[in-house]
């Protein structure tokens, strides 16, 4: 396979993670959603999870109030929204989830809303912050997660029920994961 060499500031791209989330964040008065596409899990028990945030969001000191955020999966279908939320700011006074049609819903756990649209809602608490500057990694435990029962029977997504969700590749580009395969269990040769 031919390779070339790539400018290093880019070379995140090539880890291309999990699939965009929005966070959402809220301490009952006010509330915002972002593009997160820095996620991942990190620990099944207690279930914890890290999510790689800027500070100069809109929502970052909302989290710092109340050190509480929900993450929400949302499908293909809601592609623009998910970018909407990536590409606008809570500085500007927008409600996002009236500018891009969705839902809040209430959360069981935590104070930040839930988007009704997600497939999946994981509400978490942060356990632990890793300063990076500009940014800062939130490693936090997960309080209460709720899934379609649809498109993630049992708590495992199954992409055979059309669900299509969206990995961010750079700009307006997504690609989509949506096919299960299946791979062959290595039998040793005798
Ligand atoms: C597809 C996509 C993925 C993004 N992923 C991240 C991310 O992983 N971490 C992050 O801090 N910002 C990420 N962003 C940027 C924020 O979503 C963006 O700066 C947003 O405007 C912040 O909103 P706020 O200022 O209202 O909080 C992403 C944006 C897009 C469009």
């Amino acid at each position: 396979m031919e390779k070339a060499p790539l400018d290093l500031s880019g070379a995140y791209r090539l880890l291309n993670p999990g699939c965009v989330v929005l966070v959402s964040t809220g301490d009952g008065r006010t509330d915002n959603l972002f593009a997160l596409t820095w996620n991942m899990p990190v620990r099944k028990e207690p279930c914890t999870v890290a999510v790689l945030t800027g500070k100069r969001h809109f929502s970052y000191p909302l989290v710092e109030r109340t050190g509480e955020f929900g993450i929400n999966v949302l499908d293909a279908r809601l592609v623009d929204a998910i970018y909407g939320c990536g590409t606008t700011t809570g500085h500007t006074g927008l409600d996002k989830f009236r500018a891009f049609g969705l839902t809040r819903q209430r959360p069981r756990k935590i104070k930040p809303p839930l988007v009704e649209e997600a497939v999946a809602t994981l509400e978490c608490r942060v356990a632990q912050v890793v300063d990076l500057g500009a940014s800062a990694l939130l490693i936090a435990n997960v309080l209460h997660a709720m899934a379609s029962t649809e498109h993630c029977p049992g708590g495992n997504y199954s992409f055979g029920s059309g669900l299509e969700l969206v990995h961010h590749l750079g700009g307006t580009r997504f690609a989509l994961s949506g096919k299960e395969i299946h791979a062959r269990k290595y039998m040793p040769k005798a």
